[in-house]
């Protein structure tokens, strides 16, 4: 090839001259590929500087890459129903479009997206010294959409080969575990992870060093072999230590595992010492507390907060879907929604210096000059957003110093907290059994090998009750059905109930696990044992409450239709001890246009305790907060 050869040449000369450079090299495999005859030769002659030549050649690339594009697209959109995955203008300049494929100043300029690159490799090019060198052919956005993502990833790669060419997918940062245990080929280039060492098995020539990079719960299995230049060093490979490895990924002739990574290059990072608290045997989770900071590191803790991370996410999805404005609510605020006096008061009053506490004044002089607290619920404020915006949602931190010691109480917990306008108690009902049921399939559908790990090691009957949770309508009785099956049960409670009491943790679960044997949902309770805020019923005995019981866990959401009638509304404020004049700005929504809106609170962590079977509220948030308890 004559034109090849010529630009070899060149390409010497250049460097010859004192021109090398990445760009030159860039334009000289631009040359060779697409035959660029006359650049090279502009260049040459001089007739053109380096800018414009650089313009050009983007310029060639751009109608290059949007073709492609745009033909990817088309074939999306009309083989796979892909519609709308793709940004409105589908294809942006890059301002590093021929930059290398790790390159990470290319995604960084596209908030919101991920960036797949289309890359053709020179493998029988000779002037590609560096065998891994690819050249992006496009770049295209997609919206990062979880799900759509990964089916965009395997539609992506099965067109490409399809197409026959030798053109390659690849992400452009270090490649996650996840995603090349999940491959259908193996990518024709090296690939590069980085991670940390679960174990390492010696043999002869060569060592196994199981990778975990967090990104799923399987570990990756690396070979590295005695040839390699870092050898030594790899055999002081510890569990802890931190890796970064290149290699060619091939099928695994190992059990129960498809890939497995040769190692070309091994970059040791840390090795961590012997006393690496985490060494591969089972630890309790009561050790585990104690080293909180570590405990993500375990299969187990991986599994639930990557199951954490799915379930936050399916929140916001749902609620989007439907429409909802998501809203964020104070923490701190001077009312207590609850009216259950369970506060942390926030201050910057020094207690010493302030002497002996005469009473509310002395808040006089405080930050806000009032007595403040960290909010128990976000109820209020999203009621006046509903008022204005119809649905709303809010999904924040709430805290409650209540000091009981129970395996379902935190001191710190999230809370979903969704409020609808022109919504009755049936309407809420109906919203929170739908969010229930769209959280716990969205986590069988998409976090399937973390799941597994809970079915198999923590709960026995987790999948069953988690299908349960599926297949039938929640079952719906009201207080008085309640506390009648409950006295008829026989049963000893530790509690006695009777019409009036709130129903215990242990009737709940009775409800749920023996009598109903699946969710319940309970409503219309006494207003003696409920918040001022819910509705009166027409026997002015009840209110408008209703409490999503689960087997294994009993309340996990707790809601009510609002009382939008503004005298009955104060009158209960005042029974209750709360005083009407500090929440005029909450009644003013019953002043002006108010209206029937509904409206619950999901404890997120009892949530999480429901999906993954973990039984302590501790265990399923990374760093909790219980009576007597903040180390870390
Ligand atoms: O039933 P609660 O107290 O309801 C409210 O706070 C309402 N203002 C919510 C609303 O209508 N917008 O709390 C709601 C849920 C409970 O069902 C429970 O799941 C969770 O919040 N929760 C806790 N979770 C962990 N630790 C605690 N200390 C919790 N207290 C409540
Ligand atoms: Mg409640």
């Amino acid at each position: 090839m004559p034109v090849f050869k010529t630009s070899f040449n060149d390409l010497t000369e250049f460097r010859q001259k004192g021109k090398s450079g990445r760009w030159w090299e860039i334009l000289h495999r631009l040359y060779a590929d697409y035959r660029l005859k006359d650049f090279p030769e502009l260049i040459r002659t001089g007739v053109v500087g380096r800018k414009e030549v650089k313009k050009r050649v983007q310029a060639f690339f751009y109608d290059r890459a949007d073709g492609i594009c745009k033909g990817i697209r088309g074939i999306l959109e009309k083989r796979a129903g892909f519609k709308g995955i793709f940004p409105d203008k589908p294809f942006k300049p890059l301002r590093y479009p021929l930059s290398p494929i790790f390159d990470k100043t290319i995604p960084q300029a596209h908030k919101g997206y991920t960036s797949i690159s289309l890359v053709k490799r020179h493998r029988k090019n000779p002037l590609c010294q560096n065998k891994d060198f690819r050249i992006p052919i496009t770049h295209i956005l997609v919206k990062k959409k979880m799900m759509d993502l990964k089916a965009f990833r395997r539609h992506a790669k099965a067109i490409v080969s399809n197409t026959n060419s030798n053109l390659n997918i690849v992400n452009m940062q270090n490649c996650k575990i996840k995603d090349l245990l999940a491959s259908d080929r193996a990518p024709a280039g090296m690939v590069h992870i980085a991670g940390w060492v679960r174990t390492r098995r010696d043999a002869r020539n060569f060592s196994f060093i199981e990778i975990n990079d967090g990104s799923c719960l399987a570990n990756l299995q690396v070979i590295a072999d005695a040839g390699l230049d870092e050898y030594e060093m790899v055999r002081k490979l510890s569990t802890g230590s931190a890796v970064e490895i290149s290699g060619m990924l091939r099928p695994s002739p190992g059990k129960g595992q498809k890939w497995e990574l040769a190692a070309e290059h091994v970059k040791i990072l840390q090795i961590a010492p012997p006393n690496y608290p985490l060494q591969k045997k089972r630890h309790s989770d009561e050790f585990l507390r104690t080293i909180a900071h570590l405990r993500p590191r375990t299969n187990k803790y991986g599994a639930a907060f990557r199951i954490r991370s799915a379930l936050s996410f399916a929140v916001h999805s749902f609620f989007r879907e439907r429409g909802f404005v998501c809203i964020h609510t104070p923490i701190i605020t001077g009312l207590d929604c609850e009216g259950a006096g369970e506060l942390f008061s926030v201050t910057t009053l020094n207690p010493l210096n302030s002497g002996p506490f005469k009473g509310a004044d002395v808040y006089a002089d405080d930050f806000f000059g009032k007595k403040v607290n960290l909010t128990v619920s976000g109820q209020l404020s999203a009621e006046m957003l509903a008022l204005a915006l119809g649905n709303v949602y809010t999904f924040g931190p709430a805290f409650r110093a209540e000091n009981s010691n129970t395996r379902r109480h935190a001191a710190e917990f999230w809370m979903v907290e969704p409020e609808m306008a022109f919504c009755d108690l049936e309407g809420d009902m109906d919203n929170a059994e739908s969010l229930v049921k769209h959280l716990v399939s969205f986590a069988m559908a998409e976090c399937e090998e973390d799941l597994a790990l809970f079915f198999k090691y923590v709960d026995k009957d987790l999948e069953s009750r988690l299908s349960n949770v599926l297949e039938k309508r929640f079952t719906r009785i009201s207080y008085d059905e309640a506390v009648s099956i409950l006295q008829k049960s026989g049963k000893n409670f530790k509690y006695d109930i009777s019409w009036g009491r709130d129903l215990q943790t242990e009737h709940e679960r009775f409800l749920t696990e023996s009598y109903f044997k699946g969710p319940v949902i309970v409503y219309d309770y006494p207003k003696e044992i409920k918040p001022f805020y819910m509705r009166l019923n027409d026997d002015g005995k009840t209110v408008a409450a209703m409490d999503v019981l689960m087997p294994g866990i009993g309340e996990i959401i707790g809601g009510s239709q609002r009382e939008e009638r503004i005298e009955l509304l104060e009158s209960r404020m005042e029974k209750m001890g709360l005083n009407p004049a500090q929440y005029w700005w909450y009644l003013d929504s019953r002043r002006f246009g108010s209206v029937v809106h509904s409206g619950y609170g999901m404890g997120f962590e009892r949530l999480m305790m429901m999906v993954t079977g973990i039984n302590n509220i501790r265990d399923v948030i990374p760093f909790p907060r219980t009576p007597g308890s903040i180390e870390f």
